[in-house]
């Protein structure tokens, strides 16, 4: 039992909590099923890796700040037929951001613009890919205060360290110049060395009028376009789908 503790003193020693935990079951286990050395080494050593593998997960998924918690196996594609579902299934292996491409996501209110990024965002998580989230809004409120509190520079670098970077809600509410200005030079630091997947709710030709510069958005749109898939969705919105079925509420665009 004294070489027990003393295997014990070195894994804790050494900072391997969950072997220590493990220990006694697995010497246990190897004993009863005759498992040779180097199996109850790996047994050992995989009890301690998988919990780590776990904790990091935990980690980034927490740094990475996703609004809420939606995989894209919940997500049905046969409610949006416009949607290109074996090219989804290709970003879902994340190739994209081996090569840094950019992902953008265009539609109305509802028809999950927002799922499908924090779907493509658990997955990145998964396979270890940092990942940060923030609608454009909180983005430019956040790097304005940087730049008014001269900290711009290490500020920005939340948003180009994360191999992935996502950026909700395009759109909503327009730009002034200092947030055009500021978006613009995101994109720029970004482009060709990290990936960005964007969520719109305006067409491409309608930048100019968001960001109050048509020169600066279609400096935005050049590089954001230059390695992009875009996936267009024209289709009613998820959330009306109920009522659209009970014919409670008509869309104005279609004849469902
Ligand atoms: N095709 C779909 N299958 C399952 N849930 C969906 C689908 N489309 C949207 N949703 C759900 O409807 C809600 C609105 O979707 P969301 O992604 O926020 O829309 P958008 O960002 O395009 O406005 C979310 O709860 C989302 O999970
Ligand atoms: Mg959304």
């Amino acid at each position: 039992m004294i070489e027990f503790e003393k295997a014990r003193g070195h894994l804790e020693e050494l900072g391997l909590s969950n072997a220590v935990v493990y220990l006694d079951a697995l010497l246990e286990k190897a004993q009863r099923e005759n498992r040779t050395y180097i199996d109850f080494l790996n047994d050992l050593l995989e009890a301690e890796v998988a919990e780590r593998q776990k904790r990091n997960m935990e980690v980034r998924t927490k740094l990475a700040r996703l609004p809420y918690r939606k995989t894209l196996a919940e997500f049905d594609f046969s409610f949006q037929p416009s949607i290109d579902e074996k090219l989804v299934k290709e970003l879902a292996t994340m190739a994209f951001i081996y090569r840094t491409e950019n992902v953008i996501l265009l539609g109305p209110p509802g028809v999950g613009k927002t799922h499908l990024a924090i779907g493509l965002a658990i997955e990145a998580l998964s396979q270890g890919i940092s990942v940060y989230f923030s609608s454009l809004t909180r983005l430019i409120d956040d790097l304005r205060k940087a730049y008014d509190e001269n900290r711009l520079e290490k500020r920005m670098r939340i948003y180009i360290r994360p191999k992935l970077l996502i950026i909700d809600e395009v759109g909503y509410l327009p730009l002034d110049n200092k947030g055009a200005n500021l978006f613009f030079q995101l994109i720029s630091a970004r482009y060709e060395r990290g990936s960005i997947i964007l969520t719109s709710n305006k067409g491409f030709g309608e930048w100019g009028e968001l960001m109050g510069d048509p020169v600066l958005a279609s400096a935005v749109l050049d590089r954001l376009l230059h390695h992009a898939h875009t996936i267009n969705i024209r289709g009613n919105s998820y959330r009306l789908k109920d009522r659209l079925r009970t014919g409670f509420y008509a869309s104005p665009h279609s004849n469902v």
